[in-house]
């Protein structure tokens, strides 16, 4: 298989349900030298191309929560359709330490999933806290604890886990794991209070941004991340999310 910037079909073998709104694509084939929290750019014909976060390598996979046009095109195609795909692209999770902690927000579960496998091949401590709006939006849930890391859910509406935000589950993490490195995916805002809350802890944060991704070879300038918040992280203002990110070392 080729990487780089050139497109790749790949073919759906499996569409795995993973929650109401989600499905996991499975590919035909690998994916070769991924580091966990890497991307992928997915095309489809006559509708278009959006990055999204490899969740598994042997086969190649991602995981998908149909959210707009692009995205419902992608959760709808069935075992055998192609998907033209580029990358693997950007900066992702550097294992740190043996005892991990990792925190998802929605789809950010999936590069997560990726990261956590490769911290039990080597025999490394793995907790992960995951949060939702409701249970049955969590996902990959049974798929942490078969790996056998420990998992903290939160749910806001408090239908299973802790009631409200995730990060009201870490306090919990911290005592009983004692991680030596934080990673993190998911919604932007839940970041920027894992930043907070990391800073104060004084434990060092791997964290997964988003953003607008055009190019994706840092060439457009689309995927800046804003000013303001670099200051807030301490990074150097023009960090492109596609090229020098999505993760953000802390
Ligand atoms: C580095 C990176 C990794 C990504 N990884 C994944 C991934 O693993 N899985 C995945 O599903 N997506 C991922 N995305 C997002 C993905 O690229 C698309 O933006 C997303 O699928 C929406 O595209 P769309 O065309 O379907 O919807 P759009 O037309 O772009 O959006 C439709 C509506 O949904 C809203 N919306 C967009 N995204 C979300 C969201 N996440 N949750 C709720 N509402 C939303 C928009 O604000 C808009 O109102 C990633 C993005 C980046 C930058
Ligand atoms: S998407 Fe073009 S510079 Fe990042």
């Amino acid at each position: 298989m080729k990487h780089e910037g050139l497109f790749t079909p790949y073919r759906i073998a499996e569409a795995r349900i993973e929650n109401r709104i989600t499905r996991t694509l499975i590919f035909d084939a690998p994916m070769e030298g991924i580091q966990p929290g890497q991307y992928v750019m997915a095309w489809l014909p006559g509708c278009g191309e959006k990055p999204f976060s490899i969740s598994g390598d042997e086969p190649l996979a991602i995981t998908v929560a149909d959210v707009g046009s692009f995205s419902h095109a992608l959760t709808q195609l069935e075992q055998g359709d192609p998907v033209w795909i580029r990358g693997p692209f950007g900066v992702g999770f550097s294992l740190s330490g043996e005892r991990h902690l990792l925190v998802g927000g929605g789809y950010g579960a999936a590069p997560l999933s990726l990261l956590a496998r490769c911290a039990m091949e080597k025999g490394h401590t793995v907790a992960v806290a995951l949060g939702a709006k409701t249970e049955s939006d969590l996902m990959l849930v049974s798929i942490f604890r078969k790996m056998g890391c420990q998992v903290y859910l939160a749910t806001e509406d408090g239908s299973v886990g802790v009631k409200g935000l995730v990060t009201g589950v870490l306090e919990k993490a911290f005592v009983e794991i004692n991680p030596e490195t934080l990673y993190a995916c998911g919604p932007n805002p839940m970041l920027m209070r894992l930043a907070r809350i990391t800073r104060e802890e004084n434990l060092p944060v791997q964290l997964s941004f988003e953003a607008l991704i055009r190019c994706g070879v840092g060439l457009c300038g689309s995927c800046e991340l804003p000013e303001a918040v670099c200051l807030k992280l301490g990074i150097r203002p023009g960090f492109l999310i596609c090229h020098d990110g999505p993760v953000v070392r802390v």
